[in-house]
């Protein structure tokens, strides 16, 4: 097994690097990706900077070069859920993209054609999640992410997310991730931790919070990876 990590900035990745053993930098596609290895599991890790594009060039490099048979996101995220709070978890069922835009032509929201307006996450790593929740005795909240190219400060833009695509959280590279990981058929778990609410505040919000609630997701992917290598 060899398992991608990802998050798109420093703060989302540097948790897991140090928790990882024989770790050796490579740069490809001006990016730089860490192989490792966690107990007997080979690793490769990358922050693959903010937004769509970026998260898109890293998690199909991941798959294609570095040959990664599963991949597991952790990051933070804006609120649309207004039950989630700033450090709460959120494990994606489902994610869109809520910036895709060809309603014009009669589409939906989040919809071209030969594509679909939600992607899936992997059930099994979805249910490992549950049993290392309950194990850990904290609330994840099992809920839909929508990614676009945009950081969400405005009870307006929020109201359509949530509306449009019954989201819970947003942020700008899980949607992007899962389309790549559903065409090349590898399963994938996106997980944020909420550092803002999307709102008026969420700027300032997301300034504070960022590292701590990396830590968060951070913290619980590794004990994911731990029950993956068996532990
Ligand atoms: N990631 C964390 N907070 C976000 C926000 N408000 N908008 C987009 N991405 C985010």
């Amino acid at each position: 097994m060899k398992i991608a990590i990802m998050g798109a900035m420093p703060e989302e990745v540097a948790p897991i690097l140090e928790s990882l053993d024989d770790v050796v930098e490579v740069n490809y596609a001006k990016n730089k990706y860490f192989k490792a290895k966690y107990k007997d599991i080979d690793v490769v890790v990358a922050y693959s900077k903010i937004g769509k594009v970026f998260s898109t060039l890293t998690a199909s490099t991941m798959l294609q070069m570095f040959a990664c048979d599963m991949l597991l996101f952790t990051g933070v995220a804006g609120a649309v859920n207004s039950k989630l709070q700033i450090g709460d978890l959120v494990v994606a069922s489902k994610l869109a993209q809520h910036d895709l835009d060809i309603t014009i032509f009669g589409h939906p929201h989040g919809y071209v054609p030969e594509g679909s307006v939600y992607v899936e996450s992997d059930r099994d790593l979805t249910a490992l999640s549950k049993i290392v929740a309950s194990e850990m005795g904290i609330d994840v909240k099992e809920g839909i992410i929508a990614t676009g190219d945009q950081f969400i400060a405005s009870e307006e833009r929020k109201g359509f997310i949530a509306e449009t695509f019954k989201a819970d959280a947003l942020e700008m590279e899980g949607a992007s991730v899962a389309v790549v990981c559903d065409a090349l058929g590898v399963p994938f778990f996106i997980l944020r931790s909420i550092s803002d609410s999307a709102d008026m505040d969420a700027g300032f919000n997301f300034e504070e919070f960022v590292e701590s609630s990396a830590k968060v997701s951070a913290k619980f992917l590794m004990k994911m990876i731990d029950k993956l290598a068996g532990a």
